[in-house]
């Protein structure tokens, strides 16, 4: 299968799956078994123990959602860049949300989900196979809420491009359309347009600037304002008059 869009690679060759456990895992599976070609898309309509951030689960009833995992290997990458990975995927998200809900408050919330108001509508997994300095393949783990009316599991303020606006989507066009977005990121950070992929993505970080509560890794709960979002990732913090800096899972919004 091939989507139909205007993509150089990316969607070219889709590998559809009725039911998977998870696109990601597949992915990762085939990578080290028959080396697909840079682009290949995974999809499923019913993705069954879908994998989320720090080992929970993510929720996505069956034919309702975008399940998919693109395939790339950016060697051009060090692994101190690879938060580069996270930045496109989240800009291309993104893009996609935002064009279909032009209205409302979209935003990246660090380091990579996607928020329409203070709801969840999509989330990124990224599994990076490193090989000395450098990124030998990379799973771009796309979970986005389309039609989807309600959640079931714990997961925090859900909500679907369907309970934004109130219309229904075809989940193939939107695939598409999310590969002509990530490609464009893509190719802009192969060409080192590095500075607009950068604004881009601080513009759009939730709670920047506000004043909110954080809880640390150690219990410690202090209030700051998001300043950014460093080139390694880290986020910055502004704290009793002090920029703090934190890397994932070092810290997280009470
Ligand atoms: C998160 O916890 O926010 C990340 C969720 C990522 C879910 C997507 S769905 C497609 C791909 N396959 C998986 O098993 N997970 C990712």
């Amino acid at each position: 299968m091939t989507y139909i869009n205007n993509t150089l690679f990316i969607g070219k060759v889709v590998i559809h799956l009725p039911r998977l456990d998870s696109t990601n895992k597949y992915a990762i599976d085939i990578i080290s078994k028959n080396k697909p070609s840079e682009g290949t898309v995974i999809s499923t309509d019913n993705q069954q123990e879908g994998r989320g951030q720090i080992g929970s689960v993510w929720e996505s009833q069956a034919y309702k959602n975008i399940t998919l995992s693109v395939i790339l290997y950016p060697k051009f990458l060090s692994v101190r860049e690879q938060f580069a990975l996270n930045r496109i995927s989240s800009i291309a998200v993104f893009r996609l949300i935002k064009s279909y809900l032009p209205k409302k408050e979209v935003k990246i919330k660090w380091p990579n989900d996607i928020y329409v108001g203070h709801r969840k509508i999509a989330g990124i997994l990224i599994q990076n196979a490193l090989h000395g300095q450098g990124i030998q393949s990379s799973v771009i783990g796309l979970g986005i809420n389309v039609n989807q009316k309600r959640f079931y599991s714990n997961a925090p303020n859900p909500t679907s491009l369907q309970l934004e606006s109130g219309e229904e989507f075809n989940i193939k066009q939107l695939s598409a359309e999310l590969c002509e977005y990530l490609e464009e990121a893509y190719l802009k950070l192969k060409q080192q347009q590095y500075a607009e992929l950068d604004q881009f993505y601080q513009y759009h970080l939730y709670q920047r600037n506000v004043s909110c509560k954080f809880v640390t890794k150690g219990n410690e709960i202090f209030e700051g304002k998001i300043k950014g979002v460093d080139a390694t990732g880290r986020l910055c913090v502004k704290k009793a008059g002090e920029l703090v800096y934190f890397s994932f899972k070092e810290v997280s919004f009470v």
